[in-house]
């Protein structure tokens, strides 16, 4: 595949660039061009007149995240094709790609694929995992087979309309977001930054301590992830309750699903 082809994501651990880029991989594309949502403060200005996208997002309560969809505004494209990705925790991807479908439709691109992938859960920890270490080699495999057929489809050997995606229009409801953030162990911290180096949302600051707006956080846990010191960790009883639910309800092992 010649065209060139432009990877959008929002990826705060990293698991959706990560299919994102098996994909691009899959299909052999040489060119490709990365426009990394997660750390962009403001809005990208962007119109894609040709190639193809590959748009990915976290599945955050069964939605698109609404800092992807801030973040997003500026994109437009002549009606290139565009493949979808949402990356859950294992849990449930509801409606985050119809919704994810209709922004991309609504920005000017044909949909001609989407892809559910499993990534390790944002609220994961060592203790507790929830699809931990995913996605894995077979998850990886997947999404790189998932590109060859899409190359298959771009060349015409299968028609080239939107496939049936799962879920629901209208959506189900957004569940606000804010209030609740990582914490720090000031015994352990040494104030390197990290934190604030990954955060998406730049709600983190390092001074003589680490202060955080829990207000604006989004939970997405880069932060934990991150710290080389294990300083940060998300123990609000609601996290932990769902923490809970999450390993009761949902560690028996989703695999990919991929429409064409
Ligand atoms: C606020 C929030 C809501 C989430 N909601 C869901 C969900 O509804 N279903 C699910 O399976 N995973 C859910 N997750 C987990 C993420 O989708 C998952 O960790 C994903 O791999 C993170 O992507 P990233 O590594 O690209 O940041 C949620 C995570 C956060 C932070």
């Amino acid at each position: 595949m010649a065209a060139k082809t432009h990877l959008i994501y929002f990826s705060p651990t990293k698991t959706t660039r990560k299919i994102v880029e098996q994909i691009a991989a899959g299909l052999n594309s040489h060119d490709v061009e990365h426009y990394d949502l997660t750390r962009m403060d403001g809005m990208v200005d962007l119109r894609l007149e040709d190639g193809l996208a590959i748009i990915g997002i976290p599945v955050y309560a069964g939605r698109v995240p609404e800092v992807f969809l801030k973040r997003i505004e500026g994109v437009s494209a002549a009606g290139i094709p565009a493949v979808l990705v949402a990356l859950y925790g294992n849990r449930e991807y509801e409606d985050a790609l119809v919704e994810l479908r209709d922004v991309a439709h609504s920005k000017g691109f044909a949909v001609i694929a989407a892809g559910a992938f499993i990534g390790e859960h944002s609220y994961s920890t060592a203790e507790q995992p929830i699809a931990a270490n995913r996605p894995d080699e077979a998850d990886l495999q997947k999404a790189k087979e998932f590109g060859a057929r899409i190359g298959e489809k771009l060349q015409g050997a299968v028609a080239m309309a939107t496939p049936q995606i799962p879920g629901n229009v209208p959506y189900r409801e957004r569940l606000p977001l804010g209030g609740v953030a990582p914490e720090t162990d000031r015994e352990r911290c040494t104030l390197c930054g990290t934190c604030a180096t990954v955060c998406p949302t730049f709600v983190i600051r390092v001074q003589k301590e680490v202060v955080t707006d829990a207000q604006n956080c989004v939970m997405c846990c880069a932060c934990v992830k991150y710290c080389p010191e294990n300083a940060r960790a998300l123990r609000h009883p609601i996290v932990n309750a769902r923490r809970e639910m999450l390993i009761n309800n949902c560690s028996q092992r989703k695999e990919p699903a991929c429409f064409l």
